[in-house]
């Protein structure tokens, strides 16, 4: 009998936690946040197609509601591939800053559009070229055969004819440390593609990504092909077309000084 009143008593009373709840459920439906207004932008966004090839490149104009648009330039790309027009092209994988295949030059500066962030400022658009002075494959994708080669050329692996009998290379904390700075490149080819020298000479010079990955291996104290890899820079274009302008520095989306690390070669070659 008592048992039975109990279980009475618990059927008609509403358990604590669903009355918290509902309490909850409540306030969250007082809290809904009024619809954001409707913030328009114009991306214009260069196009070219290589199956039209008499046709010139225009600037293509785009509108998004930022509102509706993720941060990034990356975002409002996707969102206009996605919602508006599927023709557009563009490169990107890990949208965080690593694959480095979102390279394209937007508003004047070359950047990864998934680092950069849409100017909100009103009545601003914003203008988005592929990587300057690169051939096009289509729209925003330059054609890096050549930017890869000469990556490829500078044999950016460890080179060693005395590997230790056992176990891994060592390599002291302070050998580790000069590698900071230099490993961190993505290839993402912001940097050579705004230096004025690559431009004009980029079938001979190396470029500075390509030139700071050289300087990446010289730098690795358990590399012991050091001489050889300055010895191939050694004439008047792989390395010396650089004019230290710093163009490469100011652009880097990764924060890197490619400027810096040919200095070194530089200074090492002169020191020999
Ligand atoms: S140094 Fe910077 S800009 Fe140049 S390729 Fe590497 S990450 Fe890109
Ligand atoms: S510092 Fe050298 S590599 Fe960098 S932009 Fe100037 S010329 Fe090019
Ligand atoms: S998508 Fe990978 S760096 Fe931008």
């Amino acid at each position: 009998m008592q048992s039975l009143t109990i279980a009475r008593s618990l059927l008609t009373r509403p358990p604590i936690h669903f009355t918290r709840a509902l309490s909850t459920t409540v306030s969250r439906a007082q809290a809904v946040p009024a619809e954001k207004p409707v913030q328009l932008k114009e991306f214009k966004i260069y196009r070219w197609n290589p199956d039209e090839p008499a046709k010139k490149p225009i600037l293509q104009s785009y509108t998004l509601d930022l509102n509706q648009t993720g941060p990034m330039v990356l975002d409002a790309l996707i969102k206009i591939k996605n919602e508006i027009d599927p023709t557009l092209t563009f490169r990107r994988s890990c949208r965080e800053g690593i694959c480095g295949s979102c390279a394209m030059n937007i508003d004047g500066q070359n950047t990864l559009a998934c680092l950069c962030r849409i100017d909100r400022k009103e009545g601003k658009d914003t203008k988005i070229y592929p990587l300057p002075h690169m051939y096009i494959v289509k729209d925003l994708v330059p054609d890096l055969t050549l930017f890869y080669k000469q990556y490829k050329s500078i044999q950016p692996w460890l080179q060693n004819d005395n590997p230790p009998a056992q176990g891994e290379f060592l390599q002291s904390p302070e050998d580790r440390k000069k590698l900071d700075g230099l490993y961190e490149c993505i290839l993402c080819a912001c940097c050579s593609t705004s230096c004025p020298s690559y431009w004009w000479n980029q079938d001979e010079y190396l470029g500075p990504a390509t030139l700071m990955q050289a300087y990446r291996w010289i730098a690795d104290s358990r590399d012991a092909y050091g001489a050889e890899r300055k010895e191939k820079l050694q004439n008047e274009m792989s390395l010396y077309r650089c004019h230290t302008i710093f163009n490469c520095s100011r652009t880097c989306p990764k924060g890197l000084n490619p400027a810096a690390a040919i200095a070194k070669i530089k200074l090492e070659l002169a020191a020999e």
